[in-house]
């Protein structure tokens, strides 16, 4: 192979390095391609609707406050593909998220998006954990803006006395949520005690009364 050659070779191969760092989700290849979210088809995303409309492209959904009377004082209302069929390949998508007085939206991760969030009302103590542990934490008032890098174990809680909002933006159509307490003592099937004791480094008691918070309610 000529040295050239191999020069190019590496030269692509960078550029598909890069190009996997600076978009979360890919790139379109036509103009839209409104979800069909009842298709069978399994594709990277969601194959594309043939008859669409402006509604498509439409959501009332963050309008008014969600609901915060449950266990965390907190709601998110999502607006990804899932209730935005266009936003499919568009790399894009929004939330509210609600808080009561002492609410908190608990420790969570995006593995698809960045997260940006505006306070809508009320103030919020915020912050993301890298994967050197170093935390990174403020306090963010109406108006204001802060921001979670993507993947990162973040959270917010309010410590006022009056409800707050944020409405967030995410790079992708779809970011997925991981709650870190639900994915280690909530899941099905659940993990084994002996993990979560000794990576907790405290009893099979103490595991089992934690997971029995997460069970689900009746
Ligand atoms: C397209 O959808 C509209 C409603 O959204 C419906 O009235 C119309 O019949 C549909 N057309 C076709 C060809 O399926
Ligand atoms: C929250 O409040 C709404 C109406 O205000 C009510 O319908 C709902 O059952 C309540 N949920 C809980 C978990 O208390």
């Amino acid at each position: 192979m000529a040295t050239n050659d191999f020069g190019l070779i590496i030269g692509m191969m960078m550029a598909i390095f890069m190009a996997s760092f600076v978009s979360a989700d890919p790139d379109l290849l036509q103009d839209v391609c409104v979800a069909d979210l009842t298709s069978g088809v399994k594709v990277n995303g969601f194959t594309c609707k043939a008859n669409i409309s402006a509604d498509d492209f439409f959501f009332a959904g963050l309008a008014k406050p969600g609901l915060t009377n449950n266990t965390f004082g907190a709601t998110v209302t999502a607006a990804s593909v899932q209730q935005i069929a266009g936003l499919n390949t568009l790399g894009v998508s929004m939330a509210r998220i609600d808080y009561a007085p002492g609410g908190i939206n608990p420790p969570h991760t995006h593995p698809r998006a960045t997260e940006i969030v505006f306070v809508l009302e009320g103030e919020l103590d915020v912050g993301f954990i890298t994967t050197e542990n170093k935390l990174f934490s403020k306090t963010i008032k109406k108006g204001e803006i802060f921001t979670f890098p993507r993947g990162l174990i973040h959270f917010q809680i309010n410590n006022g006395k009056v409800p707050a909002a944020v409405i967030a933006g995410f790079n992708s159509q779809l970011p997925g949520t991981q709650r870190v307490a639900n994915a280690l003592f909530a899941s099905s099937p659940t993990v084994e005690d002996v993990v979560l004791t000794k990576t907790f480094q405290i009893g099979t008691k103490e595991i089992e009364k934690i997971k029995s918070k997460f069970a689900p309610k009746k």
